[in-house]
């Protein structure tokens, strides 16, 4: 029976040795040792032995139970110590990968510029202002001085929206609210949206302008014209002047239109993109306030005087970045805008 056991304990070493996974050895220990195992069914037959034997058997029996465990525990441990270094390999974070790109948002052109205009008037005290898109007849013409039969209405395609309620089609209206919410010295800067039917490349129903108005004693034309050229310097460069060119606005007396010098080729480059030869920027309207909107207004206006400025931001915008085409700008495309982001 030693000899049976023997054999039995060879062979299970054997199969321990050439197992595969511990699966393997899981069959290996219920076949050998298990409670139906073949040791443990060799180990029945010791109650027929002779008591001389039978201590020597089991005794042998038990070594070779040990051995088996031994030897299933130990290929056991030589497993798992594999199955963790394989694991640990295929877990490993590779450093040296390039990270996945973190697309960052940008401000509109538009917000930027916006944003510009109004910085460079707020160093000179004006303040921040602004107003409904939906507008009344009466802020947005009347009482700037453009009535109802007036021709200067052709000029901006308004929608209605009933009787009496348009969209604004000019940031102007603006001045005759804080015309009528405050007391001079008035000075504020007014961005917004406006809107006319009007859409091609240079035009779209829906546009930003920005306003100024300054009412106090003694406002004079130079004033406007420093301010104006302080603005056309911090916003487009030391180096460019500018010119007022007489024109009409109903809402002004004397009006003028504004142009400042190239600030890519100041006259210089007969081909320039930016200014088409011309050497000059035609940017914004401006003009002295006219008597009539003050006196709308209840002020003073033997006492009081003020001009006023209105322009394009999307024009600015434009200029600035050198940007052909305006329906870009509101194509709702990010790549379009990402360019603009600051570095
Ligand atoms: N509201 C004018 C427009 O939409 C722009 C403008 C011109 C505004 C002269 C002004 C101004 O305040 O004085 O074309």
């Amino acid at each position: 029976m030693i000899d049976q056991i023997q054999r039995l304990g060879e062979k299970a070493l054997a199969a321990v040795e050439s197992a595969t996974g511990v699966s393997v050895l899981e069959e290996i220990r219920i076949s050998i040792l298990g409670k139906k195992g073949e040791l443990s069914e060799c180990l029945r037959g010791l109650a027929q032995l002779s008591a001389l034997e039978r201590p020597k058997v089991g005794a042998a029996a038990n070594e070779w139970k040990t051995k088996i465990e031994t030897a299933l525990s130990a290929k056991k441990a030589l497993f798992d110590e594999q199955a963790l270094a394989e694991t640990l390999k295929r877990e490993t974070i590779d450093l040296t990968l390039p990270a996945r790109r973190h697309r960052l948002g940008a401000l509109h052109p538009i917000t930027q510029t916006t944003r510009r205009i109004v910085e460079i008037f707020s160093k000179l005290g004006f303040d921040l202002m602004t107003g409904p898109e939906v507008e009344t007849d009466y802020m947005c013409f009347e009482a700037v001085n453009i009535p109802a039969d007036h021709p200067a209405r052709d000029m901006q395609d308004t929608f209605f929206l009933g009787t009496g309620v348009l969209l604004r089609t000019q940031t102007t209206s603006i001045q005759t609210r804080a015309l009528r919410s405050q007391s001079y010295p008035v000075r504020i800067i007014c961005p917004g949206a406006v809107y006319r039917n009007d859409h091609d490349a240079t035009h779209s129903p829906m546009f930003h302008q920005v306003e100024g108005l300054f009412v106090d004693r003694g406002v004079k034309m130079s004033d406007l014209k420093g301010t104006l050229e302080f603005f056309a310097r911090e916003i487009f460069g030391e180096k460019v002047g500018i010119r007022l060119r007489p024109s009409y606005f109903p809402f002004v007396e004397p009006g003028a239109e504004v142009d400042v010098s190239c600030f890519r080729c100041a006259g210089k480059d007969a081909s320039c993109r930016v200014c088409k030869g011309t050497g000059w920027l035609e940017i914004l309207g401006a003009g002295m306030v006219h008597p009539r909107l003050l006196e709308l207004a209840g002020y003073p206006a033997d006492e009081v005087s003020g001009f006023a400025f209105g322009m394009g931001i999307d024009r600015i915008a434009m200029i600035l970045h050198e940007i052909s085409d305006l329906r870009l700008m509101f194509s709702g495309e990010s790549r379009f805008v990402s360019q603009f982001s600051s570095p």
